[in-house]
Parts: C-alpha cells; sequence; structure tokens
C-alpha cells in the first residue's frame, strides 16, 4: 500500500526554443526522484509541461511567422515527444494554453482580487522580455540577470501586493530553513528579500498573448503569475473536480535550475499566502550545464539535443552521466568525449561487464538457473552498506555520490569474481567440491547484482528492466527498494533470456554525435531564435554599444572569424580575443588567453624595453564623446581568491570608495591572489554585469595583454590616487 503522497514537479519549459539537454537535465533529475520514491512506496505525482504564453513567445512566433498557438502547438509537442521517447515517467504534462490551466488562473485572480491584494495603477520602468522580469533600472540599462537591454514599459497595470509579504517570507524562510536548497540559493534569495519587496505588476497591456484578467480583458495575467500556478492548475485547481488537488498540494518539491529561484522562492510563495493556500515543502535549484565552457542555450547557439545522445547510446547512457558528472547544485560541464568515457568505463566495462561475465557463467556452470551456495559474507555486508549509503545520498540530492557508492560496490563485486575465479578452480578445492565451491561465489555475484540493480533502477531504468528480466524476476516494477535487504534472491530461479545491456561504444561514438548536432545546427530548426540585437548571449562583444563603438570595423554576425588585421596587437581597449570573447574573464574561461597563431605578437620584454616592437595596427579613431561612455575608474582589491575549477579565475572585491564590488578576472595564472590585495587597480566601472562560472562579475579589470599568450599586465598609478576617482 503506498503510504504518502509525494508531489513534485519541473519548471515549465518556455516554448521559444526546442529542448536541449539543458531541460532534460531538470526533468531526468525530477525522474530519478519519482522513480526512488515510488520504489519506496509512496504515491506519487510527477508533474512537467510547457509555459506558452508572454511576449518573448508571442515575438518568437511572429519571427517564425507562425500563428503563437500554432507555434505553441508544435514545440509543445516537441518538448513532449522527447520526455516520451526518453521514457520519463511524468504522471502529467500541463500546457498553459489548455483551458483547464486558463480556468485555474482566472479563479487564483479572482481570489486575490477578493482578498485585497490586487489593485490598479501605472508602472513606468523597464522590462525584460527574454527572462519575462520586471528590472528596477533606468531607461536603456540591461537586464540584472541576463544582461540584455531591457524596454522601458509604461502602462495601467495591476499591482499584486508583495510588499506586504517581506516579514512572512522572512519568516518562512526562518522556520523553514530547508525550503530553498542549496544554501547559496537561500543566501540570494534572502538578500532579495531583505534589501525590500515593493509591490509587484501583474498584467500588462501592450500585448495580447495571454491569459485576460477576469473581468478587465484589455490586461493581459503577467506570464510568471500565469505559469506558476500551473503547479496547482494541473491538480484541477479551479475546475469542477479539485479531488488531486485536495490530494497533492502542497507539492513536496518544485525542481527547478538556479536563474529562476526568485520566481519560486519569493513570488510564488507570496501568491499562495495571499490566496491562503498552503506552500510547497521546498524548492531545490541546480546548477547549470555547460557546453564549451558557458550556458548551454539557444541563443548562444552551443546547445545540445538529447536526440542525439539517444541515437547512439541510449537514454540510460544521458541520466547517467548527467547525474554522476554533476555535482547537483553547482554547475557542470557536458562534452561528448566525457559522456563517451563514463559510459565505457562505469556502464560498459563496469555495470554491463559484471552482469554479462556473472549470468553467463550461471548458464555455463548452473544450466541458468541460480545457485544455491553460501553466499560471502563481506559481499554481504558491503551490500548492506551500500543500500544505506544509496539511500542517505538519494535522501541529500547527492546523486553523484550515490552513484559513487553503487559503482563502488561494482568494483568491489569485481574485484571478488577476479580473485576467487569461479572458471578455474584453485589447488585447495577438491573436485567433489567445486559445484558447492562454485556456487557459492556464483549466488553471491548475482544476489549482488539483484541488489545494485534495484539500487540504480531509478537512474538507469531501461537497463535495470533488462537485468531484472535477466535475471528471472519479471517486471522491475516490482523491485521494492523499501525490503532490500541482502538474501533475497531465491537460489532455482531460473534466468531469462540473456543479451547485451551496455554494448561498448565505439572509438568514434563521440565524433559522430559531435557531427549529428553540427548537421542540426545547419538545418533550420522548428523554433526560429528571437531577434534581440542586444543578446549578450548571441553575439557577446561586437553588439555591445561601448564596444561597437570602440571597434566600429568588427564585423556584427555571430560567426564572425577575425582575420588577423580585424585583431589589434598592443594593449586591448576593452579586449579583443575570439570572436565572442571580451575580455580576460571570458578568455580565460575558454582557455584562450593567447591569440590566433598567424599574428605576430610583442613580448613582453620587448614592450617593456620599448625597442623593436613593431607598431601595432592602428584602430579606427573614435570621438571623445565615444571614449566617455567608458568608465574607468581607480578601484582598489580588498578580497583575492581563486574561484573553484576555474584555474585561471580569480574572484576579487573591489572598493570604489563609494561603493564595493564584485569582479572576476582572468588572471589567476599571472597574479597570485595574496600579492593582489590591498593593490589599486583600474576598473571599467560600467560594464554589464554577467555570469561567469555561476559568479556575478560587475565590471572589468583593466590590464595590458602582453606576448603570444596575452600575459596580462594591471594598470596601475606610481602616484597617489583616491579611489573612485575617473579616468579620463
Ligand atoms: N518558463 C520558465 C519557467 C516557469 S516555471 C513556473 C522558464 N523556462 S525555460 O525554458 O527557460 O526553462 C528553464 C529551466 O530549464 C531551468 O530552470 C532549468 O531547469 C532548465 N534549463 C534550461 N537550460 C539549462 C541549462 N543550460 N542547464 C541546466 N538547466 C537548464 O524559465
Amino acid at each position: 500500500m503506498p503510504s504518502r503522497a509525494f508531489y513534485l514537479s519541473t519548471p515549465i519549459y518556455y516554448v521559444n526554443a526546442r529542448p536541449h539537454i539543458g531541460h532534460t537535465y531538470t526533468t531526468v533529475v525530477a525522474d530519478v526522484i519519482a522513480r526512488r520514491r515510488r520504489a519506496l512506496g509512496e504515491e506519487v505525482w510527477f508533474l512537467t509541461g510547457t509555459d506558452e504564453h508572454g511576449q518573448k513567445i508571442e515575438r518568437s512566433a511572429a519571427n517564425a511567422g507562425t500563428a503563437p498557438q500554432q507555434f505553441t502547438d508544435q514545440v509543445s509537442a516537441e518538448f513532449r515527444g522527447l520526455w516520451d521517447r526518453m521514457g520519463l515517467s511524468y504522471d502529467d504534462f500541463i500546457r498553459t494554453t489548455e483551458d483547464r490551466h486558463k480556468r485555474g488562473v482566472a479563479k487564483l485572480w479572482n481570489v486575490l482580487k477578493e482578498r485585497g491584494f490586487l489593485y490598479k495603477g501605472t508602472y513606468t520602468g523597464q522590462y525584460c522580455v527574454w527572462d519575462e522580469l520586471y528590472v528596477e533600472a533606468g531607461p536603456g540599462a540591461p537586464c540584472p540577470d541576463c544582461g540584455r537591454t531591457t524596454e522601458t514599459v509604461s502602462e495601467e497595470n495591476y499591482f499584486f501586493k508583495l510588499s506586504a509579504f517581506e516579514n512572512r517570507l522572512l519568516t518562512l524562510y526562518a522556520e523553514q530553513p530547508d525550503f530553498i536548497q542549496p544554501e547559496t540559493r537561500r543566501n540570494e534569495v534572502l538578500a532579495f528579500v531583505r534589501g525590500g519587496l515593493r509591490d509587484l505588476s501583474v498584467s500588462r497591456t501592450s500585448f495580447k498573448w495571454g491569459i485576460p484578467v477576469p473581468g478587465d480583458p484589455s490586461h493581459v495575467i503577467y506570464v510568471w503569475l500565469d505559469a506558476l500556478a500551473n503547479y496547482i492548475t494541473a491538480l484541477g485547481y479551479g475546475s469542477d473536480d479539485e479531488s488531486l488537488f485536495g490530494k497533492f498540494w502542497p507539492a513536496q518539491l518544485h525542481v527547478i535550475g538556479k536563474e529562476i529561484s526568485r520566481f519560486h522562492c519569493v513570488y510564488w510563495p507570496a501568491f499562495l499566502m495571499a490566496a491562503g493556500l498552503p506552500l510547497p515543502r521546498a524548492v531545490v535549484a541546480h546548477g547549470w550545464l555547460l557546453f564549451e565552457q558557458s550556458k548551454m542555450s539557444k541563443s548562444r547557439g552551443n546547445i545540445v539535443r538529447a536526440e542525439t545522445i539517444l541515437a547512439v547510446l541510449g537514454a540510460d547512457a544521458l541520466r547517467y552521466f548527467l547525474l554522476r558528472e554533476i555535482v547537483f547544485g553547482q554547475d557542470g560541464s557536458f562534452s561528448f568525449d566525457a559522456l563517451v568515457g563514463r559510459y565505457n568505463a562505469d556502464l560498459a566495462n563496469g555495470y554491463g561487464n559484471l552482469v554479462s561475465r556473472t549470468l553467463a557463467m550461471i548458464v555455463k556452470y548452473c544450466e541458468g538457473v541460480v545457485p544455491d551456495g553460501a553466499s560471502d559474507p563481506v559481499i554481504g555486508d558491503q551490500a548492506g552498506m551500500t543500500i544505506d549509503a544509496v539511500a542517505g545520498e538519494f535522501q541529500g540530492l547527492n546523486f553523484s555520490k550515490a552513484l559513487e557508492a553503487a559503482w563502488a560496490y561494482i568494483t568491489s563485486v569485481d574485484g571478488f569474481l577476479s580473485a576467487n575465479t569461479p572458471w578455474k578452480r584453485p589447488a585447495h578445492i577438491s573436485e567433489k567440491d567445486e559445484a558447492v565451491w562454485r556456487s557459492g561465489i556464483l549466488y553471491t555475484a548475482a544476489e549482488a547484482i539483484r541488489i545494485l540493480t534495484a539500487l540504480v533502477y531509478p537512474v538507469i531504468p531501461e537497463a535495470a528492466a533488462k537485468v531484472w528480466a535477466q535475471l528471472g524476476l519479471g517486471e522491475i516494477k516490482q523491485a521494492d527498494l523499501r525490503h532490500l535487504s541482502w538474501g533475497g534472491l531465491q537460489p532455482g530461479t531460473r534466468l531469462g533470456a540473456l543479451g547485451p545491456v551496455f554494448p561498448r561504444a565505439d572509438k568514434d561514438a563521440a565524433e559522430r554525435m559531435q557531427a549529428m548536432e553540427l548537421e542540426n545546427t545547419k538545418t533550420a530548426p522548428a523554433a526560429k531564435p528571437d531577434t534581440n540585437p542586444q543578446a549578450p548571449e548571441a553575439v557577446p562583444a561586437p553588439s555591445d554599444p561601448v564596444f561597437a563603438s570602440l571597434n566600429p570595423a568588427l564585423p556584427q554576425s555571430p560567426s564572425i572569424v577575425l582575420t588577423p588585421d580585424q585583431v589589434p596587437t598592443g594593449p586591448l581597449p576593452l579586449g579583443v580575443f575570439e570572436p565572442g570573447l571580451q575580455s580576460f574573464e571570458d578568455a580565460a574561461l575558454v582557455g584562450q588567453i593567447a591569440a590566433p597563431a598567424p599574428i605576430e605578437m610583442v613580448s613582453a620584454s620587448e614592450v617593456l624595453a620599448g625597442a623593436g616592437a613593431p607598431k601595432p595596427d592602428a584602430l579606427p579613431q573614435i570621438t571623445i564623446d565615444d571614449f566617455m561612455k567608458v568608465e574607468l575608474r581607480v578601484a582598489q582589491i580588498l578580497v583575492a581568491e581563486r574561484v573553484p575549477k576555474a584555474d585561471k579565475l580569480l574572484r576579487l572585491e573591489v572598493d570604489l570608495g563609494y561603493e564595493r564590488r564584485q569582479i572576476l578576472a582572468g588572471i589567476a595564472e599571472t597574479y597570485a591572489p595574496e600579492a593582489l590585495v590591498g593593490r589599486k587597480v583600474v576598473i571599467v566601472a560600467n560594464l554589464a554585469p554577467r555570469k561567469l562560472r555561476g559568479l556575478e562579475s560587475n565590471g572589468m579589470v583593466v590590464a595590458a595583454s602582453l606576448g603570444e599568450r596575452g600575459k596580462p599586465a594591471l594598470a596601475g598609478f606610481l602616484d597617489e590616487v583616491e579611489l573612485g576617482a575617473r579616468l579620463k
């Protein structure tokens, strides 16, 4: 009998882009949790779906030359089709364009209105269409989250009294410290709320693609209020039948990516409090999947599709890789080489090989029937410890560690087989005792495989189902983790038909997948990217107005390749590295501080001596007005420390006299952090904030770029200078 109701959700995905493995990552994590919970006897409801309203989708549809409904039908079906092909075990898939959702949102609106939390006012301010986010900043300011240029909105809107919830939210975070996980996200949210909450505009009038405000249809409901409500509308909130809502709400867990913590941990609980509804138990935010060192996203053009991996290695390979390779909560990198490496080492040579050699021996020596033998006490004890370790790590959402524990056990069982050589009777075993001796070894290995298979089933369900059937245990659904203990495999069980579980990937597998992705990028995508000329993800350096005015000769296309004469060889004004790289920070992240090979660079000693150096090619002239757009200021380094897993990056905290801020600089190979503290440097103070390795960088430290490898030399002063002084 199922014991408890466990409701969990993924974010609902925007349909402006086709699914990529970043979306897959979240959905797989939720699927793993759902499967494990079911195996623990809980009654699980697992929700996913698509977010289909708002200005961003309306524009994407217009760019694709398609009506919004047709556009969203098409992309939503792609998401759902992919989840089905991957065997993701969702119980419901909600679309925000469905009637059931619209009805529920209208009810929520009415409840908020009746309870006095909505009022009409005028909003004049900035809006980031990409993030569908109101931004407190001046006209033309960049979005603090994504760096894209915000648009000025001046509309009569409905407002939600968010400010009334500041204290209640702070009390919630204090009383329920695990409401937001992990700790880093909690700190961010706390800082945001402690900074003060302003009322939130929750309707728009300047476009149409949304749910109309009940009784005032010239307004559409703000897309985040619309979207967040999916978690209750999918359970029937606002319909004639609210039985699922009664049974499963509040959710135990919302699984999200870290960039949408504020919406889920501030706005969503505030909406629910205002409506008098119970709050979800917890929100857990994972990190980003990086590809080629930056967040995988459509607009960067660095996406990898799950389809490619499914076609070559299968869904379990991707699931295993995502959970084993990425430390949950932190950013992690994807590469085809790493995927194939993990697949061969852990799945083909590890688990797959253990299964096939053990079961083949049972066929050969025991006529395909699990033998009755005395099991090895050490392997038996280790099984118990592994069950406990995996349970503990899963509970803490440390998937990577859970899998490490399971694979340590595989290594141990493998070692046990190799040490006991059941295929070759040792001299001290008499011929008479041979069958008993071998039965003990093979029973031990088969039972270890049963335990392992039940443990890893949530992560690699397809393979686990195969192995379960090969062990003669029928359908894996019967794997009940509540009663998993050593000795459960019945001697006399006849094995099922054997077959390969994880065939070894050939050495070209990574290249083939890369080629498939390349081919896919060339063929037109179904969902055309938005046109957002300011989007830094799309064209980082040249689209920046400051950068462009300094380098008007640079091409504006995302696929630019600088020819040698376009690459300046002297000190770099705002940094000209590889196309798309803006600074030492960017260059450090991709490990490309060196200039392209054919260009002759000035060596450090030549620069210092001032002799023999070829004159750098001049950049096009700029006016003083152009120069004045760059805010160069004196700052003092107060804190300098290395950024974990980024060899070239330092995290600096600098004092500008009037403010303290964090900057990331790609100078770790040249400067020891301790040598920098106290040093006065020049920074670009008005550079739009950017995230590197998940940390926000607010500005850029100016340095000369020396020699072929572009070694940085920080700009500084011989004179005494005041903090914050402007360079002009
Ligand atoms: N529609 C909103 C969510 C509304 S929920 C009420 C949205 N959609 S999204 O399509 O942009 O998807 C966001 C989610 O997709 C992220 O929170 C994350 O779960 C997942 N990811 C998208 N790109 C990702 C990576 N590169 N890496 C990891 N997860 C990523 O925001």
